[in-house]
C-alpha cells in the first residue's frame, strides 16, 4: 500500500458517507464567540454544542476532515514538535461522529473495517487500548478484531479518558496503535517506554457521555455520543511505509525546500520550521493576526520561534517562512482554498513580524551575552526570561550556552514555567460563561422550531403567537407575566431583526389589546429569536396572539449603513487588494464601522479612491437583491464570506448588481441610490495588521459635510478672501513663508514696543523732587501684550521709573503698572498693605513678577492726580 494523503482523506469521507454519514467541511480554526477554547483542537469541537445538548441535531451521523491546532490551552504540543516523529502544532483530523445514530460496537466495527479492509493495514501491526472502567469495549475488541489478549491493553490513567478542555464534553476512549517495528525505540501503550515512536496511536474512539464543569464535577450528557479522531499525518506515514510523519507527502516537499535553502542542519530544526509554517499560515488564513494577547500571542510565538531557528540554526538570512509559503500552498492550497486566497496577508504577517522581531532578537542576544559574562550557569529565572520575554526557545538557549561552555538550570526553568502556567490558568479568559450558557441551553432544550423571520418583507404583523416566556432574572420558563421587570418572549414568527453580522437589532414594540411594550433588544440563538422586554405592565401568556411593530425609521437608517458597508468592503478590495478581509463591523442608525486586515498605512489618495468608488456605486443606482444558494457554489463563485464564521449549507447572498456580492443575513436597501451619499470620517490602525474605517451615509453624511463647509466659510471670511479655494491658497502662502512671516512679525512687534517706549518717555511727568519719574499714558486700541512687553523693556532701562498705562479698547479699559529696579522695593513693600489696597481699589486681578495688570471697572476711577497722591502717601 502507498496511499497519498489526499487519497486517504477522500477514502475516509467516502467510506463513512456510504455508511450513512453526512459530510461536513472543516470549520475554521477558531469558533467565534467560544471563550472556552483557544483553537479547534479536535474534530469534535465544531459539534461541541450538539454533544452538550445546547444545539439541536440536524444529522445524527457526521464525518469530517477538520483542521486542528494544538499550540495553546489544554492540548499543547508546541514543545514536542521536532523531537518526536508524530507531534504537530497543526494537523488534520479525520473523524466520524454519532449523536445517537449508532453505538460503541458499530463505531469499533467501522474503524476496524476502514483500517484493515479499506487501507489494507495488516491487522498484526495493530493493537488497541481501553479504559479500565469499560470492560464492554475489551469484549467488543475481542469479538470484532480477533486480536490476541496481549494486544488489547487495559489503561487505568487519564490517557484513555478524553477531555476537550478543562470544561466541556468528555468520556472514556479506546485507542488504536500501529507498530512501526522493532528498529524504532519505544514500547507498547501502558509500558514504561510507551513515549517512544515505535507504537503510534493512530485512531481514538471516544465514548462521549459526560460534561465536565468548571467546579470539577461531571454531569451526564443528554445522549451518549461517539467522537472519533485519526490524525491524517500519522495514518499517511503508516500508509506510505514511513515511520516519521515528516517523511510523508504532506511534508516532504517543504522539508526538501528548507534543506535546499539551508543545508546541513539537525533534522529536528527542519521539522520545527515545517510544522510552524503550517500552523502559522493556517491560523492567519482563518483570520488570526499576530498580537500580544490571546490567540494572536500564540501565533506570534509560533512565527518568532521559527524565525529564531532559521536565524541561529539554519543561519538563513532572508525570511524563511515567506520563502516556504508557496511550497505549502502547492501541497494544501487546493483543499484549503483560504491559503491561496489569503497568501498576501500571510506573507505580509511574516514580513511584518520579522521586522518587529529583529529588534527583540538583538536585545535577547544582548541579555544572553550579559548573562554569560563571568558566569558558569544560567539560572532557571534567566532561562525563563529569555524564553518568555525574548522568545528564545529553551533548547536554543541551551545550545547557545553550550557553545560558551556554560551550564543551564533546566529544572529551575521548569519550575518557573509551571508557576506561570498556574498564573495563566487563574487569569484565563477561556472559561465557562455561566448565565448565558444556561439561557442558551434552556432555549435549545425548549424543543421549538427556529423562529420564522419575516422582517425582510414585513415590518408589522398582528398575529404572532407567544411560544415561550422566560423570566430573565431567574432564567426560568413561566406561563404568563404581568408586572415584571425583565422578560424574554419567544414567538413563532417575527419581523424584528436580531443583532447579527454587525447589524444592531431592530427597535419597536409588541402590542396586545391596544397596549404597547417597548422591545429593548432582540438576539437569536440557534435560530430562535429572543425579544427582550422590560417593565411589563399588563399580562402576556403563552399562546397569546400579539402584534409586532418595527420602528421603520430606525430600520431604514441601519439598512442604508449595512448596504454601504458592503460597497465599502468591495471598494477596499479593489483599491488595496484581495487580502482585505472583514475583521469586524458595527452597523447602527448613526454610522458604520468596518475593521479589516491590511498591513501598512492607507494613503489619502487611496482613501479618496475608496470613497469615489462607493459613491460611484451609489450613483449607478444598482439593484440590490438577496438570493439563497449552496455555500460551496457561493465560495466557488468568489462571493465574499467571513473567515471564522460557520455557514449553513444554503446561504443568503446579497448582490448589488455583481459590484458587491457577500454572504449576509442582514437587511439591505433595494437600490444603492437610497444610500444617497457616503463619507469616510476616520481611518486608523486598531491593532497590528488591522485597520478601522468609520463612515457616514445619507443625511448624516450631508450634515457632516455641511458643517465642514461652514467652518471653511468662516475661515474665508476671517482671511478676507471670497472663496474656499482662495482660503487654501492664502493658508498655503502663509505656510510656505512661515519663517519669513515670523521674522517680520517679530520685527514689527519690536518696532511697536520701541515706539511705545518713546511715547512713554515723551509723556513722562516729573513728580515731587525728582526722586523718581512717573510716567502715565493712555493708549487707544493697543495690543495689551505689546504694552506689557514695552513696560518690561522700559523698566530694565530706566531704574527709577514708575509707569502706569491705560489701554482703551472700545468701552473696555485695562491697566498696566510697573516700576524700575530702584522703585521695585517700594512696590514690594506695598505688597503687604498698599499693594493689597491698590489691587482692591482698582479691582486688579492680574499681576506678574514686576508688572501689575488688570481691568478697570470705571473710566473715572483712575486719574494721574489720584495715583500720584497715592504714591506720595506711601513714599
Ligand atoms: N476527540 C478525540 C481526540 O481528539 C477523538 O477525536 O483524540
Amino acid at each position: 500500500m502507498n496511499w497519498l494523503a489526499s487519497i486517504i482523506r477522500s477514502k475516509f469521507l467516502d467510506f463513512f458517507q456510504s455508511n450513512g454519514h453526512e459530510v461536513y467541511k472543516s470549520a475554521p480554526l477558531v469558533i467565534p464567540d467560544d471563550k472556552t477554547l483557544m483553537f479547534v483542537n479536535a474534530g469534535m469541537v465544531p459539534f461541541k454544542d450538539i454533544f452538550l445538548g445546547a444545539q439541536s441535531i440536524k444529522h445524527k451521523a457526521i464525518v469530517s476532515c477538520q483542521k486542528c491546532v494544538r499550540a495553546g490551552g489544554k492540548h499543547n504540543d508546541l514543545n514536542m514538535v521536532g523531537h518526536t516523529a508524530r507531534h504537530h502544532t497543526f494537523f488534520e483530523m479525520l473523524g466520524n461522529f454519532s449523536f445517537g445514530a449508532y453505538n460503541k460496537e458499530h463505531a469499533i466495527v467501522m474503524a476496524w473495517e476502514f483500517l484493515v479492509k479499506e487501507l489494507q493495514i495488516p491487522a498484526n501491526k495493530l493493537c488497541v487500548t481501553y479504559h479500565c472502567s469499560d470492560l464492554e469495549t475489551k469484549i467488543l475488541w475481542q469479538k470484532i478484531s480477533g486480536l490476541s489478549d496481549n494486544k488489547i491493553i487495559e489503561i487505568g490513567t487519564d490517557d484513555n479518558f478524553w477531555r476537550m478542555g478543562d470544561v466541556g464534553p468528555c468520556g472514556p476512549c479506546t485507542e488504536i496503535f500501529y507498530d512501526h517495528g522493532s528498529d524504532i525505540a519505544g514500547g507498547p501503550p501502558g509500558s514504561s517506554n510507551e513515549d517512544g515512536d515505535r507504537y503510534v496511536e493512530i485512531w481514538n474512539i471516544v465514548f462521549m457521555c459526560f460534561e465536565s464543569m468548571s467546579d470539577g464535577s461531571m454531569h451526564d450528557l443528554p445522549i451518549a455520543c461517539i467522537d472519533t479522531g485519526m490524525g491524517l499525518e500519522r495514518i499517511a506515514a503508516v500508509c506510505q511505509n514511513k515511520h516519521d510523519n515528516f517523511d510523508s507527502d504532506l511534508f516532504a516537499n517543504i522539508i526538501s525546500r528548507i534543506k535546499s535553502l539551508a543545508p546541513g542542519c539537525d533534522d529536528f530544526v527542519y521539522k520545527i520550521v515545517a510544522d510552524h509554517l503550517r500552523s502559522s499560515a493556517f491560523l492567519i488564513a482563518d483570520g488570526i493576526l499576530p498580537s500580544n494577547e490571546d490567540r494572536g500571542y500564540v501565533l506570534r510565538r509560533i512565527i518568532r520561534r521559527s524565525l529564531l531557528y532559521a536565524k541561529y540554526y539554519l543561519h538563513y538570512k532572508g525570511n524563511l517562512l515567506s520563502e516556504l509559503l508557496p511550497s505549502l500552498i502547492e501541497i494544501m492550497g487546493t483543499v484549503y482554498w483560504e491559503l491561496q486566497d489569503r497568501q498576501n496577508i500571510i506573507d505580509g504577517c511574516y514580513i511584518n513580524e520579522e521586522k518587529l522581531f529583529s529588534n527583540t532578537i538583538t536585545k535577547g542576544m544582548g541579555y544572553f551575552n550579559a548573562l554569560t559574562k563571568d558566569k558558569e550557569i544560567i539560572s532557571g529565572h534567566d532561562l525563563f526570561k529569555l524564553y518568555d520575554t525574548y522568545g528564545f526557545p529553551l533548547e536554543l538557549t541551551i545550545e547557545l550556552a553550550k557553545r560558551h561552555n556554560i551550564l543551564t538550570d533546566v529544572e529551575g526553568f521548569e519550575k518557573e514555567m509551571l508557576s506561570q502556567k498556574n498564573r495563566s490558568r487563574v487569569a484565563s479568559n477561556y472559561q465557562n460563561i455561566a448565565g448565558t450558557k444556561d439561557l442558551f441551553k434552556m432555549i435549545a432544550q425548549l424543543n421549538i422550531k427556529p423562529t420564522n423571520f419575516i422582517g425582510y418583507e414585513k415590518h408589522e404583523i398582528d398575529d404572532a403567537e407567544v411560544l415561550a416566556i422566560i423570566d430573565q432574572e431567574t432564567i426560568t420558563l413561566v406561563a404568563e407575566i404581568n408586572n415584571i421587570q425583565n422578560a424574554i418572549i419567544i414567538l413563532n414568527k417575527t419581523p424584528f431583526y436580531a443583532e447579527s453580522g454587525g447589524q444592531v437589532s431592530d427597535k419597536g414594540a409588541l402590542m396586545k389589546s391596544g397596549e404597547m411594550i417597548k422591545i429593548s433588544d432582540v438576539r437569536k440563538v440557534h435560530g430562535i429569536f429572543m425579544h427582550f422586554i422590560s417593565d411589563v405592565k399588563f399580562d402576556i401568556k403563552v399562546g397569546d396572539n400579539i402584534g409586532c411593530i418595527v420602528d421603520c425609521e430606525h430600520r431604514k437608517l441601519v439598512t442604508i449603513n449595512h448596504t454601504a458597508t458592503h460597497l465599502l468592503h468591495t471598494a477596499l478590495r479593489k483599491v488595496l487588494g484581495k487580502h482585505v478581509a472583514q475583521k469586524g463591523s458595527l452597523v447602527d442608525e448613526n454610522r458604520l464601522r468596518f475593521d479589516f486586515s491590511h498591513i501598512g498605512k492607507i494613503t489619502t489618495k487611496e482613501l479618496n479612491d475608496i470613497e469615489l468608488i462607493v459613491n460611484g456605486a451609489i450613483h449607478l443606482n444598482l439593484l440590490v437583491e438577496a438570493n439563497e444558494m449552496p455555500y460551496d457554489l457561493a465560495i466557488k463563485e468568489g462571493i465574499i464570506a467571513l473567515f471564522g464564521e460557520k455557514y449553513p449549507d444554503l446561504v443568503r447572498v446579497v448582490n448589488a448588481d455583481r459590484f458587491s456580492r457577500e454572504l449576509c443575513g442582514g437587511t439591505h436597501v433595494s437600490r444603492t441610490s437610497e444610500i444617497g451619499l457616503f463619507k469616510i470620517i476616520s481611518e486608523c490602525a486598531i491593532a497590528s495588521g488591522i485597520r478601522r474605517i468609520e463612515a457616514l451615509t445619507s443625511i448624516k453624511a450631508f450634515n457632516y459635510l455641511n458643517n465642514r463647509l461652514e467652518v471653511l466659510t468662516n475661515i474665508s471670511a476671517f482671511l478676507h478672501v471670497s472663496a474656499a479655494s482662495e482660503s487654501v491658497e492664502f493658508i498655503e502662502v502663509l505656510e510656505k513663508n512661515k519663517n519669513l512671516i515670523d521674522n517680520l512679525y517679530n520685527q514689527l512687534n519690536t518696532l511697536t514696543i520701541e515706539k511705545i517706549i518713546i511715547d512713554l518717555l515723551n509723556s513722562k511727568v516729573r513728580v515731587g523732587d525728582g526722586e523718581f519719574c512717573y510716567i502715565y499714558k493712555v493708549f487707544v486700541n493697543e495690543d495689551t501684550k505689546v504694552i506689557v512687553a514695552a513696560l518690561e523693556s522700559l523698566r530694565s532701562k530706566v531704574s527709577n521709573c514708575l509707569v502706569v498705562c491705560i489701554n482703551e479698547i472700545g468701552t473696555k479699559r485695562s491697566f498696566v503698572l510697573t516700576a524700575g529696579s530702584d522703585l521695585l522695593g517700594i512696590l514690594i513693600k506695598l505688597s503687604a498693605k498698599g499693594l493689597a489696597v491698590l489691587l482692591d481699589r482698582f479691582n486688579l486681578k492680574g499681576g506678574g513678577k514686576n508688572i501689575i495688570q488688570g481691568a478697570l471697572p470705571d473710566r473715572n476711577i483712575l486719574n494721574p492726580n489720584m495715583l500720584s497722591d497715592f504714591i506720595k502717601s506711601i513714599s
